[in-house]
């Protein structure tokens, strides 16, 4: 692993207005990112100009909708998906670690997702499937962004993390992991620290985020 601060990402120059879209946040913590890597996803998917996301974990949609309401262009006139967010339908044979059964009972159950409230939500792909059955060869190579942050066990991270190298377009491109070094999770701090003796992987100080970067050089 290497250890980079926020600031190694954020000072990474992008070709878009300065200005961006952001939700306040309501406080309640669970299975949610915080702030400053709220910042840092909306500044990588800029620095990699992305056209197609994906996103393991939809849970609430706010990650989903943050992602979306800052989409590079051409985000306004496009009809096309763009935006992948993958959760699973039911509970049914699932087994779970930390927090996560917790807030996957939350998440079947919900139905105010965030990002339906969003003028751009027709560019929204919503699939309900435990990422383990899901099929990654529909996608293979087209995306420039892609979000792991659904069940936390080994066996899923590392499913999640195959499929994601398989559906990672060419440079640049981005594959990051929430919940590296989160002490709820170690499974997924563990597989990641593994991946990281074949694959170049940073981790981002005062987060929990872990990412792989395709065609982007990071200064120190
Ligand atoms: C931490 S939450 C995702 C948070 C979301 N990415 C965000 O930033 O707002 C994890 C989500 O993964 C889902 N999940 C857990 N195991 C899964 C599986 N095997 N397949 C698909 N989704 C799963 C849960 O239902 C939950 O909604």
């Amino acid at each position: 692993m290497i250890n980079i601060k926020a600031k190694n990402i954020l000072k990474i120059k992008d070709p878009y207005d300065e200005k961006i879209n952001f939700f306040m946040p309501d406080g309640y913590a669970l299975g949610k990112i915080s702030t400053l890597e709220s910042i840092l996803l909306i500044k990588i998917m800029r620095i990699v100009k992305a056209s197609y996301i994906f996103e393991f974990g939809t849970f609430k949609g706010n990650t989903t909708r943050l992602l979306l309401e800052n989409l590079p262009p051409p985000a306004n006139r496009s009809i096309e998906k763009r935006v992948f967010t993958l959760d699973f339908p039911n509970m049914k044979n699932i087994d779970f670690k930390g927090e996560d059964k917790k807030i996957a009972k939350i998440s079947v159950r919900n139905k105010k997702i965030e990002y339906y409230k969003c003028s751009r939500k027709n560019l929204v792909e919503q699939i309900l499937i435990n990422s383990k059955e899901f099929n990654e060869n529909k996608y293979l190579k087209k995306f420039q962004f892609i979000f792991i942050d659904a069940n936390h066990k080994e066996e899923f991270v590392r499913s999640d993390t195959e499929k994601s190298f398989k559906m990672i377009s060419s440079k640049p491109s981005a594959i990051i992991w929430h919940d590296y070094n989160n002490p709820q999770y170690p499974d997924c701090t563990r597989y990641i620290k593994k991946l990281s003796k074949y694959k170049k992987i940073y981790y981002i100080k005062d987060t929990m985020l872990a990412v792989h970067l395709i065609g982007i050089k990071i200064a120190s």
